[in-house]
């Protein structure tokens, strides 16, 4: 397991000072000291991979990568330097991007392959590519593959990723101009499997987060595995003047193979949601997400998703923390009403639900024992109909709702960037989730879930210079001396990185 014990004696400690002050009140600033990383000429220190069993703090820059003691991240134990030869520089710069900032190798993928590689992708002048990295002796292969649909072109625009049994999932952009948005899934032995390149798809989305939910292999209906995406995109459901955004969370299954006929070589089990995260009593909505935390349980059912919201409208200047229940979840994706495209006059369109008959077995559904035992044992053999239809139709109408129905946390006079939870188990034997969020302004609040409110127990500024927190990552792993000897035995840790040029952080508190 993953819990701190004897943590919470401090977090209780706060809680009384600050419930005295109301229960929103922000504690006074405190700073820490952080140890600190950089070398000359590197900068975008921007894609992280912590191995505790290495001990190692992966870090992918701009043009290199680097292994660094997880300890102590001032140590360099390693680095490869991975640069654009000169052709593809001059193709980049022919197509009027920037020498100095656009036709460079930002690393983007950083993910474990097994114990002796990693999968390493950079935009590598706006033709990205991949390539294996031996951690042996910290070289790449230099045997490049294309990196089209696992890695962006563009090293600003949104992305995430995630590495699940080999084969790597990607939300990113599969053309140059950054126009195509794309989910996709690559494994060395199959040909990608995508998205359809359609607005009912995926619609301008900012990608936020992905990662995978195992249904422990012994679920009674015998269903796969599944990956979820969460990301916000531009509303096709909703009339509005300008782009409204809407936070989705999307899902695909781990065994889906494509269609045979339909839907080849795209995904059959792609379907996707509104995530909500709002004040029903004052009509006011986080639409945006920012980052997602998928705090995992024994088992999936007790899986909470967690993510930090603002409002389209940032000059409200609030941000929120919704919770989210892996049931709740599970509930839309398998019962939900589809949505479907009307035609109101003349090229005018608008969605609305679909009140007709919904193709067997269930559009978007993964392959399960009862589908097996009607010899459908993979999506090449789902029938036309299905695979038709959740091709038109992968908007369900069911949102998303929040735990308690809404924010958890809502805090005034701040962007949160990142977020990151750690459940904890108190002296009192109850568990508690304990909150990390960082905002665009270099400050962290650590928040504490206590008789179904969250307080903020601690404010601390990490950046001096007052920078946006772009990743926040959690190590449950136990420090080592001189930790072991303080107070609080089992410190959390939090590796974090600072976004311009330089620094890459990991702080150990308490
Ligand atoms: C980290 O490593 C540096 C360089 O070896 C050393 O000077 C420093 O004291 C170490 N910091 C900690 C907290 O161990
Ligand atoms: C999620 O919902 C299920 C079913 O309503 C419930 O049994 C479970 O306790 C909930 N989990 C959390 C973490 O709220
Ligand atoms: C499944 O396939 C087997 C062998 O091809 C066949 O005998 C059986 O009738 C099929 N079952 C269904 C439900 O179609
Ligand atoms: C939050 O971000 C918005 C948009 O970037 C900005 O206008 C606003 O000033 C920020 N608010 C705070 C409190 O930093
Ligand atoms: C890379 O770093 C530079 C300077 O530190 C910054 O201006 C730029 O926005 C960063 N680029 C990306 C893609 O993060």
């Amino acid at each position: 397991s993953n819990m701190g014990f004897g943590v919470l004696g401090v977090f209780l400690g706060l809680l009384l000072e600050v419930s005295t002050h109301g229960p929103h009140a922000v504690p006074r600033t405190s700073w820490r000291h952080l140890m600190e990383f950089s070398e000359p000429e590197i900068f975008n220190y921007s894609t992280l991979l912590l191995s505790e069993k290495r001990d190692a703090l992966y870090v992918g820059a701009r043009e290199a990568i680097f292994e660094l003691s997880k300890k102590n991240v001032t140590v360099k134990n390693n680095k490869v330097q991975w640069t654009v030869a000169e052709s593809p520089m001059v193709m980049c710069m022919q197509k009027g991007k920037s020498k100095e900032r656009d036709c460079l190798n930002y690393i983007r993928v950083l993910q474990v392959v097994d114990d002796e590689r990693l999968y390493v992708c950079g935009t590598h002048a706006f033709q990205p590519q991949c390539d294996y990295l031996n951690l042996a002796d910290f070289s790449l292969d230099r045997r490049p593959e294309d990196g089209r649909g696992k890695c962006s072109f563009d090293p600003s625009q949104s992305f995430t990723t995630v590495m699940v049994d080999g084969e790597l999932y990607s939300g990113t952009a599969y053309n140059f101009l950054g126009s195509e948005p794309i989910i996709s899934r690559y494994s060395p032995s199959q040909s990608l499997l995508r998205t359809e390149y359609s607005t009912s798809w995926l619609n301008e989305p900012s990608f936020v987060f992905a990662d995978v939910i195992s249904e422990g292999g012994n679920q009674v209906d015998g269903e796969d595995d599944k990956i979820y995406y969460f990301f916000t995109e531009v509303s096709v459901e909703y009339e509005f003047f300008g782009k409204l955004l809407i936070p989705r969370v999307a899902r695909v299954c781990k065994g889906d193979l494509g269609g045979q006929r339909t839907l080849q070589k795209k995904w059959t089990s792609f379907l996707k949601a509104k995530l909500v995260c709002s004040m029903p009593e004052l009509n006011f909505v986080f639409n945006v997400v920012h980052d997602v935390f998928i705090l995992k349980g024994a088992d999936w059912r007790d899986t909470v998703i967690y993510g930090v919201f603002t409002s389209q409208w940032g000059n409200v200047g609030l941000s929120a923390v919704c919770a989210y229940n892996m049931t709740a979840v599970e509930e839309v994706f398998s019962k939900g009403k589809y949505m479907q495209k009307a035609t109101v006059e003349q090229s005018h369109t608008k969605w609305v639900r679909y009140n007709g008959i919904t193709p067997s077995p269930r559009p978007g559904a993964c392959i399960n024992n009862l589908m097996r035992r009607h010899n459908m044992s993979s999506s090449l053999n789902l029938p036309d109909k299905t695979l038709q239809f959740v091709k038109d139709h992968p908007l369900l109408e069911d949102p998303v709702l929040p735990i308690g129905n809404g924010p958890r946390l809502i805090t005034k006079d701040v962007n949160y960037t990142q977020i990151v939870v750690e459940r904890v188990r108190a002296l009192d034997g109850n568990i508690y989730d304990v909150i990390f969020t960082g905002t665009d302004k270099g400050i962290m609040h650590k928040s504490v879930a206590y008789e179904g409110e969250v307080h903020i127990v601690e404010e601390i500024q990490l950046l001096k210079n007052s920078e946006s927190i772009k990743n926040l990552l959690l190590s449950s792993e136990v420090s080592d001396k001189p930790y072991k000897e303080s107070a609080v035995a089992q410190a959390l840790e939090i590796v974090l990185l600072w976004p311009v040029s330089v620094l890459c952080c990991l702080c150990q508190y308490l």
